[in-house]
């Protein structure tokens, strides 16, 4: 292994953090080809954590370079509403008429008019006092497959030990079937059946589900 580091974020990371959001957006690869707005996807996806709850993030520095990240909140009723951030998107960045996001938007709303007709529309936010806290974990290709996903989580999962936070869950791209395996070795159990997620699609135009997983810290405490 090259010289990999696990540190805290600084906020001299943001910029490197924004960008491995977006180039690894969909299923770890770039999200350019569904969403052309490197700006508005980054504000939605990593805005809360790296200005709101800076403390909670780590980055994976490989050979003096950022290569990865996880993004953590140690209490889920804090973070920003995930409907609202996405309504400031639309007022301040305009995603529902840029071209380049404007059809995944327009295709959400669709999506969550006919989800909500079957009763199978995910809650805006997950929230159980079990499982309060909770991650976002992305690596630029070259730096997976050799352990620095499993060592940012277990360095995020000691410090909610040492808080003495009962647990954590996540949701993952039930698809996404490496990193589900990945969070079921690091310890996390799926919860619930997937749900489809308003908006996504495969290239084919298949849609995508969102896996729901979780894991308790606490001894004695059962999932
Ligand atoms: C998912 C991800 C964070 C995993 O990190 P990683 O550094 O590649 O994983 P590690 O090398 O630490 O693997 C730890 C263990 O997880 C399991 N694992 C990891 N990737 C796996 C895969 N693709 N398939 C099956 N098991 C896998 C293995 O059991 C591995 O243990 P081993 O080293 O004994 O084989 C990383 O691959 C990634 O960023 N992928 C793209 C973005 C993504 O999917 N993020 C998650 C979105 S919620």
């Amino acid at each position: 292994m090259s010289d990999l580091l696990i540190r805290p974020y600084q906020p001299s990371d943001r910029a490197r953090v924004r960008h491995i959001c977006f180039v690894t957006g969909y299923i770890g690869e770039p999200v350019e080809w569904q969403w052309r707005d490197a700006e508005s996807f980054s504000n939605i996806f990593t805005g809360y954590y790296t200005d709101a709850e800076p403390e909670s993030a780590l980055v994976a520095e490989i050979d003096g370079e950022v290569r990865g990240y996880l993004l953590g909140c140690i209490d889920s009723s804090k973070a920003w509403n995930p409907g609202t951030v996405v309504g400031r998107q639309i007022t301040r960045r305009g995603i529902a008429l840029r071209p380049g996001t404007a059809p995944f938007v327009w295709r959400a709303l669709g999506d969550v008019v006919v989800d909500a007709a079957h009763k199978r529309l995910p809650a805006a936010a997950f929230s159980d006092p079990r499982w309060p806290a909770h991650l976002h974990i992305d690596l630029l290709r070259d730096a997976r497959g050799r352990g620095v996903g499993a060592a940012l989580i277990r360095r995020w999962l000691d410090t909610l030990r040492q808080a003495g936070v009962a647990g954590c869950y996540l949701e993952t791209v039930a698809e996404n079937t490496g990193a589900v395996a990945f969070f079921e070795a690091m310890g996390f159990e799926k919860r619930k059946k997937p749900i489809p997620a308003p908006g996504l699609r495969s290239p084919a135009g298949a849609r995508h589900h969102v896996q729901l997983m979780v894991q308790s810290l606490q001894v004695g405490s059962g999932s």
